[in-house]
């Protein structure tokens, strides 16, 4: 059974649909005092294995998780499979400075508790996965952002912002089928500072895709679209993978000028526009 975290509903909904497993019924209440409980509905599907699926958005999602993780082993399942769409504090994977924790090595040992293996769509570092005391999965789904781009992009170009996302810009270029890939430059000054250094890639008169892992703040995506928009580029776009989309993330997109944003449903926003149901699918068969 596919078992969604209220943050992923959308997702668990697809999970089943291509899976073909039965989609559990779940509720999400708190008492009086504020506790969380997140629980499965009386009619528990009799099945040996649940896919739990659950964006840890928040603080709170990872609460909802750990209780769903424990409900469907109360229910008797043999196997819990965790499926994190987005990893909360994935971003956090070192200890930047003195008396800080390494915050998503402490969140994954927490998952591990409760489920038998793990898979992580897109995490922002793949070392990520060596956190988690259960076998943990990277499913590379940024080609599911080649979908919804237009087929008819001129010379397009697929763009990261950082070298460290031009895996993802090539991956989205692949699906596409077309187009060259390259990268800027980028100097994070603080978390909503950010500099894009554009180097000598040509951009005039080509469509553009950017693409990233996340867009939080909007900081470094707006300042991508405004350094291709001031060398004239045909169209910008955005593809990312997890749409945050925290503050005002959308507001400086449109004043930098994009054509078009894309996402996946990691995380369920407005402008989720494809599911990464597919590629979780078919790493759940392997
Ligand atoms: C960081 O390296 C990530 O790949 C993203 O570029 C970053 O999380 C985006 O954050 P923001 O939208 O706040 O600039």
């Amino acid at each position: 059974m596919i078992v969604p975290g209220s943050h992923s509903q959308a997702l668990g909904a697809a999970l089943a649909a291509e899976t073909g497993q039965p989609l559990a019924g779940v509720r999400f209440d708190r008492f009086p005092d504020g506790e969380r409980m997140s629980a499965l509905d009386a009619d528990v599907p009799d099945v040996d294995r649940a896919v739990v699926v659950a964006a840890t958005v928040s603080d709170a999602a990872y609460v909802e998780l750990l209780q769903l993780q424990d409900a469907v082993r109360e229910a008797g399942v043999d196997e819990v499979v965790t499926v994190l769409p987005y990893m909360g504090y994935g971003r956090q994977e070192r200890a930047f400075g003195p008396g800080e924790p390494v915050s998503a090595r402490a969140m994954a040992r927490a998952v591990a508790t409760g489920a038998d293996r793990v898979m992580l769509v897109d995490p922002h570092e793949a070392s990520v996965t060596d956190f988690f005391d259960v076998p943990c999965a990277v499913v590379d789904a940024a080609g599911r952002l080649a979908n919804p781009l237009p087929a008819d992009l001129t010379e397009p170009l697929f763009l990261a912002p950082d070298e460290g996302a031009r895996h993802l810009a090539a991956s989205v270029r692949d699906a596409y089928g077309r187009g060259a890939v390259d990268h800027f430059e980028k100097t994070r000054h603080s978390g909503t500072d950010v500099e894009i250094t554009p180097g000598d890639v040509p951009v005039a008169g080509r469509d553009v895709v950017a693409v990233d892992d996340i867009v939080a703040t909007g900081s470094t995506m707006s300042e991508a679209i405004t350094a291709l928009n001031n060398r004239a580029a045909a169209a910008t776009y955005v593809a990312c993978v997890h749409p945050l989309f925290v503050r005002s993330a959308r507001t400086k997109l449109e004043r930098a000028g994009v054509t078009a944003v894309y996402a996946t449903d990691t995380i369920e926003r407005d402008v989720t526009a494809v599911s990464v149901a597919p590629a979780v699918a078919d790493a759940l068969r392997r």
